[in-house]
């Protein structure tokens, strides 16, 4: 029996999403446990991409439970289309797989537009305009609305008011326009009484099934650099993404934890604004892009491409307590050569061995480069570490030296199968 946190290292989209279905078979239940919509995680099975926003990647295999939990935040339209193209693919077959925490926060439709209309103005932070930020605003402002709030008619009527009388000013303020309270207030009785069937006390569910033996795999959203408290702030996201994450987000424990694996790419991409110290311009830039098909699942926006940056990685190492690295896409760097690894900074001229994160600190940060040798040979028929050529072996070893940190597995193509597997969490 094992629970395992899988959580990104970088700044997002390390293909967290492939690795989960991975690891899935291994577990009996998948968990969300922070985030929204914003994230979007692309799995290719047999050939076919699929990817979900809001429902654990583990939903691709059937019978497994996915629960979304307490440290969500779900836009229930979203969620509902979701359960409908998964049912439509012949995915989900049972409504009791699927679990909804009644105390994760709904995002409506005036959290998306004031999203919206702050990133037309000066303070744009490159948000997904899923309306994420003031969701989790509300939730901290104690006026969050929650998935069981929808079921209760008196409730939601008072909630709603009151969320319209101090907003509708600032909405109409930022250049929106107001809403009106009876339309929003069916709408989401509407969606309260579809989702009623999946909500739960998802924590109390989770500690039962941790104490019957089961599986659980908690599957992270967005990366360890854009949490709240431990990313680039203010260029991050507005909840905890990191592994601690997993056990506030979910009802469970510290306790109940056993491993932690960090998903990287080979190299390092950002989407929305914020710094990027080993980002890349130009011919690599463009090729990284091209090669690792690198466009956001949820908006599609080109993402900005750098070398991989093992002092963020040290970074993300510690603030997650991480068992192990999973490295993805590590054939995108066929015919790459030097591949370069950023292994420190150079902060006003003293050398810092991990990613500085003061706003200051971290625009002028220099990165300090080795040059590894590459290698020209396709990988993406291998299956053995010892297949690999030499140049790819020397790398992910180097990698794992530098950031202390034992490598898991190594993705060398988008599917299941292309992946070489050196160690599994779930079995020590
Ligand atoms: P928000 O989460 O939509 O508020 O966006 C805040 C920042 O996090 C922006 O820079 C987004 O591009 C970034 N972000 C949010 N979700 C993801 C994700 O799933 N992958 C990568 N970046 C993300």
């Amino acid at each position: 029996m094992a629970s395992v946190v899988i959580v990104g290292a970088q700044w997002g989209d390390e293909g967290k999403g492939k690795v989960v279905d991975l690891y899935t078979e291994f577990a009996d239940i998948v968990v969300r446990y922070s985030g929204g919509s914003n994230a979007g995680h692309t799995l290719v099975v047999d050939g076919q991409k699929l990817v979900t926003h809001l429902v654990p990647s583990g939903v691709v295999r059937a019978g497994k439970k996915c629960v979304l939990g307490d440290g969500m935040v779900i836009e229930p339209e979203v969620l509902l289309k979701e359960i409908r193209e998964l049912k439509g693919k012949g995915l989900l077959q049972s409504d009791a797989d699927l679990l909804v925490s009644a105390r994760a926060h709904v995002i409506l439709p005036y959290h998306k537009e004031i999203d919206a209309l702050r990133e037309e103005g000066k303070g744009a932070l490159g948000t997904t305009k899923r309306g994420i930020g003031p969701a989790y605003e509300a939730k901290a402002g104690r006026r969050g609305i929650r998935a069981g709030d929808l079921l209760r008619e008196g409730r939601l009527r008072e909630l709603l008011t009151r969320n319209l009388e101090e907003l509708n000013p600032y909405v109409e303020r930022l250049g929106g326009t107001a809403f009106a309270l009876e339309p929003l207030l069916a709408e989401a009785l509407a969606a309260g009484a579809e989702l009623k069937r999946y909500l739960a006390d998802t924590s109390r569910y989770l500690y039962r099934a941790h104490k019957s033996g089961r599986d659980i795999l908690f599957e992270g959203a967005q990366g360890t650099l854009l949490d709240v408290d431990h990313g680039t702030y203010p260029y991050v996201t507005s909840a905890s993404t990191v592994a601690a994450g997993a056990c506030s987000g979910s009802g469970l424990g510290p306790t109940t934890i056993d491993a932690v694996i960090g998903i990287c790419k080979a190299y390092t991409t950002r989407v929305g604004g914020g710094p990027f110290p080993t980002e890349l311009k130009g011919a690599m830039d463009a090729r990284l892009r091209r090669t690792g098909e690198e466009f956001g699942a949820t908006t599609g926006r080109p993402r900005r491409t750098g070398w991989l940056d093992v002092a963020a990685l040290r970074y993300a190492v510690r603030v997650n307590g991480l068992s192990g690295l999973a490295m993805t896409k590590l054939d995108v760097l066929r015919g790459v050569s030097p591949i370069k690894v950023c292994v420190g900074y150079r902060v006003g001229g003293k050398p810092q061995d991990e990613i500085p994160l003061d706003p200051e600190d971290i625009v002028q940060a220099e990165p300090i480069y080795e040059d590894l040798e590459g290698f020209a040979e396709e990988i993406q028929s291998k299956r053995e570490f010892d297949d690999l050529p030499a140049g790819a072996r020397r790398f992910v070893r180097r990698v794992e030296a530098l950031a202390e940190t034992p490598i898991y597995l190594i993705s060398v193509g988008p599917s299941r199968s292309e992946t070489i597997v050196l160690r599994n969490p779930f079995r020590g």
